[in-house]
């Protein structure tokens, strides 16, 4: 198959991913926080090919992004005050709601589960794809299975170049991350994944908002978890990540100390000048959203240069560094050494 690629900015090129959807195809389409590979999440057979062109395991459910929040109501059991609450806040945005799932729901979208994630993007492209076509649309990140997620149109094509109808260009995502998770579906709030909307804006809603272990901590074999998707190796470039806990100044240090042939280094901007290894840098050390912007890009970009081994600098776990924190924590495999 010839992935289309689709410019974003042109009305027609619009329509031209809507039929392709309502026609049950693939298209990759921008949103602020990621690119989304989507298809009708109506439609169990076309949710189906989602899966089978990442490569994604069976067992892990997918968001089901809508541009109205009229929409919400037909795709849950019930809307909880709280989900309104958050809904007013934060949608259109990077947040993302669990809530129980209506019946319309097929078994693909939510792997077996009860309930279903909702999403309303606030992206422009997205949203009129999502009008365009009167659907709900199911999307995960546009990668292939346990590949950094891609914030580019090419980074899309890199992955699934051959396997989807289209790619919609929209420009570089401008959060970087994937939408904040949180669960309503429990007896209480609970995050399961960090992103653009923080931990404390969250709080500010709802009061207290438990942050799941698997957010920060690696999840045993086996375990039941919250999140299907908090057991998979993610977001992983071929090279080996070892994060390194400490300041720039030891930092820097021990990436000089320890380089050999192919070591890299993911760093702040105010770090890249010492360096003797190949740097890239997440920008300012202070400022985690950028950081957040440019963390997958940079993961890429380490194996583009033919590194084997990145040392990265340890984020910040608060504001949108805890989202930062718990993607290169898993791009490292949990692999952290205190300086
Ligand atoms: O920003 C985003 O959320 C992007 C863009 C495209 O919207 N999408 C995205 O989807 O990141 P994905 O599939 O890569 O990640 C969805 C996460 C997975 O960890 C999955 O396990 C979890 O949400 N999830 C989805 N439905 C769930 C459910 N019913 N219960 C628990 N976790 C769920
Ligand atoms: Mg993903």
């Amino acid at each position: 198959m010839e992935t289309a690629l689709l410019n974003g900015k042109r009305e027609e090129e619009i329509m031209e991913a809507a039929v392709l959807l309502k026609a049950g195809g693939l298209v990759a389409i921008p949103t602020e926080t990621v690119y989304g590979l989507a298809a009708n999440a109506l439609n169990g057979n076309a949710v189906k090919r989602i899966f089978e062109a990442k490569g994604r395991p069976q067992d892990n459910p997918l968001i089901v992004h809508i541009a109205s929040l009229d929409t919400l109501p037909k795709l849950v059991a019930t809307v909880p005050d709280e989900a309104l609450a958050l809904a007013n806040r934060f949608w259109p945005g990077p947040l993302t709601i669990i809530l129980p799932k209506a019946s319309c729901i097929p078994d693909e979208v939510s792997a077996g589960l009860e309930t279903v994630a909702v999403r309303f993007p606030s992206h422009p492209v997205a949203r009129a794809i999502i009008q365009a076509s009167g659907l709900p649309l199911a999307a995960p990140s546009a990668n292939t299975s346990g590949r950094p997620s891609p914030t580019k149109a090419e980074h899309v094509l890199h992955d699934l170049s051959g396997k989807i109808e289209a790619v919609v260009d929209g420009g570089d995502c401008g959060v970087g991350l994937e939408s904040t998770v949180i669960s309503l579906a429990g007896d209480r709030p609970r995050l399961l994944r960090p992103g653009g909307v923080t931990h404390e804006q969250l709080e500010e809603v709802l009061g207290s908002v438990e942050i799941d272990p698997a957010v920060t901590h690696a999840v045993q074999k086996n375990a039941v978890v919250s999140s299907p998707g908090m057991k998979y190796k993610h977001y992983s470039p071929k090279a080996r990540v070892v994060i390194l806990k400490g300041g720039g100044e030891d930092y820097i240090r021990y990436v000089n100390a320890h380089k050999r042939e192919g070591t890299a280094a993911l760093c702040y901007n105010e770090d890249a000048a010492a360096l003797q290894v190949p740097a890239v840098s997440l920008g300012p050390e202070e400022d985690g959203e950028e950081q957040a912007r440019r963390l997958f890009d940079a993961l890429r970009t380490i194996d583009q240069m033919g590194a084997t081994l990145a040392y990265a600098r340890c984020p910040k776990q608060t504001g949108v560094g805890l989202a930062v924190y718990n993607r290169l924590i898993r791009a490292a495999a949990f692999e952290v050494i205190e300086l």
